[in-house]
């Protein structure tokens, strides 16, 4: 026996499950029997009470889980401190652990209100006493960590619990002697089980599977060589006899149907303070501000909740609410990520939402060279579609050139711009990390807002034919004074225009003036020359809407008669096209662009097989785009979703939801989706134009 080691165990006489806080005890309110987890609890206190000292606190009536004094706080050397239970069904424990640790003799530290921690349950001790591993995600807040690196003086490795059923640390990860750990690496998130391998090397390092993990075999007691813990398996036991500890099980499933096992139902108070280790941790805080129609527009839930979901924590500092349905609020917010990483991830999600430092704490963008040409700085901004402005010499300039997935670049006279990866030269002046940028995204008020919702026309049940046809007369509007007053309109478009009998239709809103670029690949332009020449559209008569005999021939035909005549251009000057999509934009002089893929038959000779040179020729037709019409073409659509900058108008039609909300779905108030049949979208839309164009025409015969 060890004199020097104590342990404060609870007795069960009040024990039972009585509520729900965890997945373990759905299901067993009031299934455990008393009598036998009295008995349970007994067979665990011998086997302790044989090498250690174990304290008793008092059991309390109406406090069912007090048994599992892991929660009741967190000791090391004369200092504790006491749990602060993230649910009200604990909370009442708080005093009587205070109590007892105050009669002890502890110098007892006590959390800021609502800033739960639940004890050694989610801050387990290295057993060499290097550092303190802290859990968070689901009962102590990462927030709190900083505090126990200050109150212990210890450094704190904060640990991110991601699955439900191991809610605290010690249901999952249990340091033992020897530097060795036991632990399920499953219930932690990617970045945390790095930290992990980086502590403990890999002979180390017991990992246990998820038959035995839900046996709570991580949840152990361990004194010196002895680990205490309930039913194991013989490949776990012999893994851990191998490596020179002795196991004593000792049944405790009674306690499993409340979430917990031999270590909850202990809490080790005599923890040695190391001399040589302080106070550390890695967790960043930051401040930012935010301001526009934050509560209307969800723009602070959304911003609370990514800090939340990417493994942060927040504290709001201020907030102030806009009263008037035009004012807008204003809000600070503390936040903290448990690493520097992880804080530019927070951060460059957070810009993306408009948020910026105080002013106070603003600070210039940081620079690195290209060394080796077509590779950025590793630790580069990858920039958004949200017109950007990064802080040179204490002045905000605008970056030029606003494209999503790029880098930016510092030009000569401090000019700013986006670049692509490939296109990057060597001792090209990159941003990196996420100071000094700022994103100047609108507001959306709550009108903007609904106007960019999705539209369904024949999907899924959802009949609001009529509300199509309102977006269908406002494209139609928007249309019209885009080119009236000398914009631009870009169209990319599938072969399922030509398939749908849209053909004619974007032919005559090209013809008219509507359409000032065209996007698309190989199959759109056979598709459309084969309808035009033969029609067909891929061997199917669009007329009778069957396949022709031998029809699949067509295709091949039309490839091989354009390839005779070199371009489509020439097969049009030398009158062989007379008709169609393809043809009116060689007549309209309407620029296109057809970009080749690895299924493309021929190709036309048109078509740019080399797709870096297809994405430059695409990215030179958006620019000045007012509105970019994205007609049944996932593929091509997206490529030029990546190239448009916010504040591009952009309207998404596609029969399949999914690409549709994909599409509409950059954040920005300006995009449309309509789920609707392309051909039928078209056919609309012409007809809405006529109306515009002659207003009489429903009257005048
Ligand atoms: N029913 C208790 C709760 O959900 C079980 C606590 C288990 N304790 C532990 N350290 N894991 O809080």
């Amino acid at each position: 026996m060890s004199d020097s080691i104590r342990i404060l165990m609870c007795a069960p006489d009040h024990y039972d499950v009585d509520y729900v806080i965890n997945p373990w005890m759905e299901g067993n309110i009031h299934k455990s029997s008393r009598e036998k987890a009295v008995s349970q609890w007994n067979g665990l206190y011998q086997i302790l009470k044989d090498r250690s000292i174990v304290d008793l606190v008092p059991p309390q009536k109406g406090w069912p889980d007090m048994v599992f004094t892991a929660n009741a706080g967190l000791v090391l050397g004369k200092t504790a401190v006491i749990s602060r239970f993230f649910h009200k069904e604990r909370q009442g424990e708080e005093p009587y652990f205070k109590q007892w640790f105050e009669q002890q003799g502890f110098t007892v530290y006590e959390l800021p209100k609502d800033l739960p921690f639940e004890g050694a349950g989610d801050a387990l001790f290295d057993r060499e006493g290097r550092w303190l591993w802290a859990g968070y995600g689901f009962r102590s807040e990462l927030d709190s960590h900083p505090y126990l690196a200050k109150w212990l003086d210890i450094e704190v490795l904060s640990l991110r619990l991601i699955d439900e059923r191991f809610y605290h640390l010690d249901t999952c990860f249990c340091p033992l002697s020897g530097g060795y750990l036991l632990y399920y690496p499953d219930a932690f998130d990617a970045y945390s089980n790095r930290l992990i391998e980086m502590k403990v090397p890999q002979e180390k390092r017991i990992i246990v599977e998820e038959p035995d993990a839900v046996n709570f075999a991580c949840n152990a007691v361990n004194v010196n060589q002895i680990i205490v813990m309930n039913k194991i398996s013989e490949a776990l036991k012999g893994q851990l006899q191998n490596a020179g500890f002795e196991v004593v099980e000792t049944p405790l499933s009674e306690f499993l149907k409340a979430g917990g096992a031999a270590k909850c139902l202990t809490l080790r108070v005599t923890e040695p303070v190391l001399e040589d280790v302080h106070a550390n941790t890695m967790i960043e805080t930051r401040v930012i501000q935010m301001q526009g129609h934050l509560l209307d527009a969800g723009v602070l839930s959304k911003a609370l909740d990514l800090v939340v979901e990417s493994g942060g924590s927040f504290k709001v500092l201020n907030f102030s609410l806009g009263i008037e349905r035009q004012s807008t609020s204003a809000a600070e917010v503390r936040v903290s990520a448990p690493s520097a990483d992880s804080m530019d991830e927070i951060m460059s999600q957070l810009i993306e939402l408009g948020a910026v430092p105080p002013p106070q704490e603003a600070s210039d963008v940081k620079i690195e060279k290209v060394t080796k040409a077509g590779v950025a700085p590793d630790d580069f901004y990858v920039s958004t579609i949200y017109p950007t402005e990064v802080r040179i010499n204490s002045q905000w300039i605008l970056v030029g050139n606003q494209r999503m997935d790029g880098v930016i670049v510092i030009g000569d006279n401090n000019k700013a711009y986006c670049k692509l990866l490939r296109d990057l030269e060597l001792g090209d002046q990159v941003v990196v990390g996420v100071g000094g940028i700022r994103t100047i995204k609108q507001s959306d008020s709550r009108e903007q807002r609904s106007s960019s919702q999705e539209f369904t026309f024949m999907g899924a049940g959802v009949s609001s034919e009529r509300r199509v046809e309102l977006v269908v007369e406002q494209i139609a509007w928007e249309l019209r004074q885009i080119r009236d007053q000398g914009g631009k309109v870009v169209v990319t478009a599938g072969p399922v225009v030509i398939h749908t009998g849209g053909g004619q239709h974007l032919s005559r809103l090209i013809k008219d003036g509507y359409v000032h670029a065209l996007l698309g690949g190989n199959a759109i332009a056979v598709h459309d020359i084969e309808q035009s020449i033969m029609g067909t559209s891929l061997g199917v008569d669009l007329q009778r809407g069957i396949p022709v005999r031998g029809g699949h021939r067509h295709h091949l035909k039309i490839i091989n008669l354009i390839r005779r005549y070199g371009s489509i251009v020439a097969a049009v000057e030398q009158g062989a096209l007379t008709k169609g999509v393809m043809y009116e934009c060689v007549k309209n002089n309407i620029p296109f662009s057809l970009s080749g893929s690895i299924r493309d038959d021929g190709p036309l000779p048109d078509t740019e097989m080399d797709l870096i040179k297809a994405q430059s020729d695409y990215a030179n037709l958006i620019k000045g785009a007012d509105m970019i019409l994205m007609l049944s073409s996932m593929l091509h659509s997206i490529g030029v979703g990546n190239m448009t900058p916010a504040g591009v108008k952009m309207v998404c039609v596609d029969i399949n939801p999914a690409v549709v909300t994909k599409l509409s779905d950059r954040g920005s108030v300006e995009s449309v989706g309509i789920v609707t049949d392309v051909g039928l979208f078209l056919s609309l839309l012409v007809q809405q134009l006529e109306k515009l164009t002659s207003p009489y025409a429903a009257t005048v015969s």
